[in-house]
């Protein structure tokens, strides 16, 4: 297991700043940092992530040889962990993973290059475990394990697992690529056949999801294909 060395913390700022500064100063690929609370936890595009005790704030540190599929490879991580747990999770893709529509968890990869390789990749990883409410603003998007299944959720039980799913994967993702995990990430996409709008510095495009593509991009009917987006949200 290369998730061994794990630095613990009451409360941070972030997860992934500090498993960055830690990465910049030569950490080993596997060091893990998790901390009880975050005052300042971001989503992708520097969008605030509420991050009070009860949920598992967690960010890894990966120096792997390319960075495609990584954050669908820790999405299915946190899919198969939830799974473990009795939950039905799926991945609305790019970097969220939803329970009957409501988002449970994210992931956030930020990564450092040296030239045109890759020197580390911070995976933070954030899962809504016991929380049993939410600030107004996200109050109808997002639901957590608790609630789910109406039980509170052994925590410290739910990380190892995460790190157990995650070093399976992460081996396999080393070993061959990142291929298999987005052909086992397409199976459980939430967006696949619904009408959505996604959101790019672009403009908004419309249509209905045909699946990910074996590179991890959004399909729409038409061929249409999407690496990135500000947002992507149903369309009616
Ligand atoms: C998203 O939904 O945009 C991704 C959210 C990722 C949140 C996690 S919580 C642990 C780690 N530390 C952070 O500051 N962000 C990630």
């Amino acid at each position: 297991m290369i998730f061994s060395q794990v630095h613990r913390f009451a409360e941070l700022d972030s997860t992934n700043r500090k498993a960055l500064e830690l990465a910049n100063q030569g950490a080993a690929e596997g060091t893990v940092v998790v901390a009880r609370t975050q005052t300042s936890g971001h989503g992708r595009k520097g969008r605030a992530w509420h991050s009070p005790v009860g949920g598992l704030w967690m960010s890894v540190v990966l120096r792997p040889p390319q960075v495609e599929g990584l954050t669908l490879m820790a999405s299915l991580a946190v899919v198969r962990t939830l799974a473990k747990f009795k939950v039905g999770a799926l991945v609305r893709w790019p970097n969220d993973i939803s329970v009957k529509g409501l988002k449970v968890a994210g992931v956030l990869a930020e990564s450092r290059l040296l030239g045109q390789s890759v020197d580390h990749v911070v995976v933070g990883i954030g899962v809504n475990v016991n929380q049993t409410e939410f600030p107004e603003d996200i109050r109808d998007l997002a639901t957590s394990l608790r609630l789910v299944t109406g039980r509170e959720c052994d925590l410290h039980g739910f990380e190892q697992v995460l790190l157990h799913e995650l070093d399976g994967l992460y081996h396999h993702y080393r070993a061959t690529g990142p291929a298999d995990c987005i052909r086992a990430v397409a199976e459980l996409s939430e967006l696949t056949g619904q009408r959505v709008a996604v959101e790019t510095e672009e403009g908004t495009v419309e249509g209905v999801v045909r699946g990910l593509t074996a590179t991890g991009g959004l399909e729409l009917e038409g061929g249409q294909v999407f690496y990135t987006a500000e947002r992507v949200r149903r369309a009616t």
